[in-house]
């Protein structure tokens, strides 16, 4: 069994199929490749497939169809080397409820074949990265979902294989131990570590990771690096009208873009040289009292993909 394997390798991923039922596809022809150091994202609205990618990575998953290879290994010939050459934080909570925290994260770098003294001091460094000092020693059953999260993570990374797996890693987590998360995720990276990171978090995903992939629906709709998904809305930018409740939908403007509507905020995007009549045009539905309040900004990666991956149509 080998659990390690020397860069240059490459992760393949190649026309992945997976039904659960043999009528929907779960995953639907699902293409990519990852080097070591690079941190990928993963991003995809709930039952986009993100998790049933990622279990058949990782050898808890039998695929319909398709190829998985790492360093020239096939992971769906050998299920026990995937869980070698993988390590894998899935997205239900880690069931540590005897072990107190520096134990448990010992215990899962000595289980993944870690040396005594080296999984010792990476278990308080990554305490002390995670600012988990004060749990150091509580029981896993006595934690909160966050810092649950958090030790999992821990585990996960304290002794990693070549291909670190991370399903929803912030889910919990407050703001600041967010931050700190993403810095360690990165540092992965720069560890020879190769990382997908499964996560709703757009804005946050969009400063951490290379490159990234959308998926909706069981297919890849977008891959890139952040900027290069943002590419299109170079020229655009971000209004944003928070609609007074109970109105109507207003009638938008031919150059003015509907992206999606949350809530009573109407999300929409226009050109530059439009700026001056979008701002108009907001500031009449404010006049009108059909909107509260309307600001303008940059376009982010969030908004490709709003509009990549929103099912209902909006107002235009
Ligand atoms: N064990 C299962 N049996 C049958 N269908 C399943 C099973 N697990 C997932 N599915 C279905 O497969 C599709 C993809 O689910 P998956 O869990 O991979 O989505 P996801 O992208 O991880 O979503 P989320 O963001 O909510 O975690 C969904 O339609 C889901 O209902
Ligand atoms: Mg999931």
């Amino acid at each position: 069994m080998v659990s390690r394997i020397a860069p240059p390798w490459v992760f393949e991923i190649d026309d992945l199929r997976k039904s659960y039922d043999g009528e929907k596809w779960a995953n639907d022809g699902i293409t990519l490749r990852i080097e070591p150091g690079e941190v990928f994202g993963l991003l995809g609205p709930n039952g986009a497939g993100k998790t049933t990618l990622v279990k058949q990575v990782v050898g808890l998953l039998a695929p319909t169809s398709g190829t998985i290879e790492l360093g020239g290994y096939d992971l769906v010939a050998d299920p026990d080397h995937a869980r070698q050459l993988c390590s894998y934080l899935p997205q239900a909570p880690v069931p540590i409820e005897s072990f107190k925290v520096h134990e448990a994260i010992e215990l899962a770098g000595r289980i993944r074949g870690g040396e005594k003294s080296t999984v010792r001091a990476r278990t308080e460094e990554l305490i002390d990265d995670l600012e988990l000092e004060e749990w150091r020693d509580t029981l896993g059953a006595k934690l909160s979902g966050g810092v649950r999260r958090l030790v999992g993570f821990a585990m996960t990374i304290v002794h990693p294989a070549p291909l670190v797996i991370l399903d929803e890693p912030t889910n919990d987590v407050d703001p600041r131990r967010r931050r700190l998360l993403w810095e360690r995720i990165r540092r992965l990276g720069d560890e020879e570590v190769a990382v997908i990171l499964v996560t709703h978090n757009v804005l946050e995903a969009e400063k951490s990771v290379d490159r990234l992939a959308i998926i909706d629906d069981g297919r890849t709709v977008a891959e890139g690096t952040p900027s290069s998904l943002k590419a299109a809305d170079r020229d655009l930018l971000r209004l944003q009208v928070m609609l007074t409740p109970g109105v109507d939908d207003p009638a938008l403007p031919a150059w003015l873009r509907a992206e999606a509507r949350v809530g009573n905020t109407l999300v929409t995007t226009v050109s530059e040289p439009d700026v001056p009549a979008g701002l108009d045009w907001a500031q009449g539905l404010m006049t009108e009292g059909v909107a509260e309040e309307y600001a303008l900004g940059a376009t982010s990666l969030e908004d490709v993909y709003v509009r990549l991956t929103t099912v209902e149509a909006v107002a235009s």
